[in-house]
């Protein structure tokens, strides 16, 4: 079952390290702002247009939307670096925790793409929603980190129930559990007969961290100040 968010779910970002003591269990953020609420909006129209898009094809759906899942730790890194130096101020961990973010979902797209190959139709998709898609996150960065991180936290919750119900597909037979590959065996040191199942396990791991990072950062005032 899937419970509700609670700020005590994440026990201590401390001064905000990728090295997250997390829950690991499926929660769901409740929209507590109207700030909350357009960003949940935004996530799950979103959802509806990949479930319309790819249906039951989750190694495309997977490849695709980690083209886009890798986009904001990088501009919200950028944007806090440039807070950084402006302000000549300790950036309390958060750069390099975006910066990770965005390098843990590359390594996500280029494991995947190792099973499945996108079609012509999903790479030209792909370079149409980049070029979007980069324009929105970095105006929304800049007039609301809040939302930015709200946004990247709603996403979250939907790659895990995805990958979740990826994974229920693998484990139920529909999906063949191939052998993990090569990068994943090396990336998540996974063991020599590791199987799909083992790369889709610690990928929602991953995501999990992201999650809690990012509905941490949006209930962070200090962090989310960027002009003073
Ligand atoms: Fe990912
Ligand atoms: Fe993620």
């Amino acid at each position: 079952m899937i419970q509700e968010y609670s700020e005590d779910m994440v026990k201590d970002l401390g001064e905000v390290t990728p090295q997250v003591s997390l829950k690991e269990e499926e929660y769901r953020y409740t929209p507590k702002t109207l700030r909350d609420k357009v960003a949940r909006k935004i996530v799950h129209l979103s959802a509806e247009c990949a479930d319309f898009l790819f249906r039951e094809r989750y190694g495309h759906r997977a490849i695709v939307l980690e083209t886009i899942a890798s986009v904001p730790g990088m501009i919200g890194g950028f944007f806090q670096h440039l807070k950084s130096l402006r302000f000549i101020r300790d950036d309390r961990g958060w750069i390099r925790a975006l910066l990770d973010e965005a390098e843990n979902e590359r390594v996500h797209l280029l494991v995947y793409s190792e099973l499945a190959r996108p079609t012509k139709f999903e790479r030209f998709l792909i370079m149409f929603v980049q070029f979007f898609f980069c324009i929105i996150y970095f105006l929304l960065y800049l007039f609301s980190p809040k939302t930015a991180h709200r946004v990247v936290g709603y996403f979250e919750e939907e790659a895990i129930h995805s990958y979740e119900t990826f994974l229920k597909l693998v484990q139920d037979g529909v999906t063949e559990n191939v052998p993990a590959t090569e990068l994943a065996k090396s990336y998540w040191g996974l063991k020599e007969d590791a199987r799909l199942t083992d790369m889709i396990i610690a990928t929602i791991k991953d995501e999990m961290v992201h999650r809690d990072v990012n509905h941490r950062f949006a209930n962070d005032k200090e962090g989310t100040r960027m002009w003073s």
